[in-house]
């Protein structure tokens, strides 16, 4: 499962020179929710990261426009959740953190397309289209990220992909002005989508007409088959390596005798090797330090370099 998260940076962030009070003035008077010093493990699935300056659920699009505009003018970085394939580090995040989970409309379109804001759990979006008899997103079975998060790191699964139902892309640009982009006009790569800078806000997907039950099924075997080989009842981020060409970082890491081997509260998953999974208390550092020891390990003894899915962020 792939699920991203949209780190919305400006040429200023890497001089930002803000303070508390900025960020006070720049989320001032919004309708949606603002916490301050907001711990991050609550808003993620590893239930791991540091607080935030501020975490800010824009009540709307239009919110978005203001809370960016406002950063913009402040030269306060922003930083979009919505992924779960996340890992915030220990000591959070600086500047505005947005979450979109107030934006969680869907509607029908004709000719099989639906609109979902990118709030929208995937999970909702499959039972909206299941409900509608829509195929197409049975891929996704069992993804908890929201469909901005998807679209970001054009999620996936061996049964598909999400560029393959994309038709357009709502973003809200640098400048907090919404544009529409067409699929055609953005690059997919496997885990990535070279998107214009800016805060996916919304999703044009396009389906197919299907039999509902049929829809059903296939959601429903494919939900069993994680289960089953996933520790999807742990907190996690789902899959922390990209899988080598012609291969699964999951059995090379179990073949490397990996799996249940901890840092901390951090674990090798005994379930499905690619996956950690947070005990209880692990720190951002454990999962980093175990993921180094994989990868070393995964290094001498197979030869091979495995590469992140996993995103890391915030200071240390
Ligand atoms: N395997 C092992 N040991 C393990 C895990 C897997 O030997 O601990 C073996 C399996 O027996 C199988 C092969 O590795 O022969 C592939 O395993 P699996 O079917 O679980 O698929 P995967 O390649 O490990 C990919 C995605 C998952 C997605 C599943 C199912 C990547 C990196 N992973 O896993 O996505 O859920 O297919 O479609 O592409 C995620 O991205 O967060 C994620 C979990």
């Amino acid at each position: 499962m792939k699920r991203g998260s949209q780190r919305v940076t400006t040429a200023a962030r890497v001089h930002a020179r803000f303070t508390q009070a900025d960020v006070r003035a720049a989320v001032a008077g919004l309708r949606g929710s603002v916490s301050f010093q907001a711990p991050l493990r609550e808003y993620t699935s590893f239930k791991i990261g540091g607080p935030a300056d501020v975490v800010v659920e824009p009540a709307d699009i239009e919110e978005v426009c203001l809370v960016v505009q406002q950063a913009r003018a402040r030269k306060i970085p922003l930083f979009v959740l919505g992924g779960t394939n996340l890992l915030i580090r220990d000591g959070g995040i600086r500047g505005i953190v947005v979450s979109l989970v107030r934006l969680r409309a869907i509607k029908e379109e004709s000719g099989a397309v639906l609109y979902a804001e990118g709030g929208v759990g995937m999970p909702t979006l499959i039972g909206y289209a299941i409900r509608h008899s829509l195929a197409g997103l049975e891929w996704a079975a069992g993804i908890p990220g929201t469909v901005a998060g998807c679209v970001v790191m054009n999620a996936g699964t061996k049964l598909g992909e999400m560029k393959d139902s994309i038709k357009a892309v709502r973003m809200v640009n640098m400048k907090g002005q919404v544009v529409d982009v067409e699929a055609a006009q953005v690059k997919f790569e496997y885990r990535r989508a070279l998107l214009p800078r800016g805060i996916v806000v919304g999703v044009w997907v396009e389906l197919k007409q299907g039999v509902r039950s049929e829809i059903e099924r296939v959601v429903k075997d494919y939900l069993h088959y994680r289960r089953e080989t996933q520790p999807l009842a742990m907190p996690s981020a789902g899959c922390v390596f990209k899988n080598p060409p012609n291969d699964s970082a999951g059995r090379l890491i179990e073949a490397s005798g990996l799996k249940g081997r901890r840092v901390g509260d951090a674990e090798v998953s005994m379930k499905h090797a690619n996956f950690m999974v947070n005990r209880g208390q692990a720190r951002a550092a454990d999962v980093m330090a175990l993921i180094g020891k994989v990868r070393s390990a995964i290094r001498r003894q197979a030869g091979v370099r495995l590469e992140l899915e996993l995103k890391i962020v915030g200071e240390p």
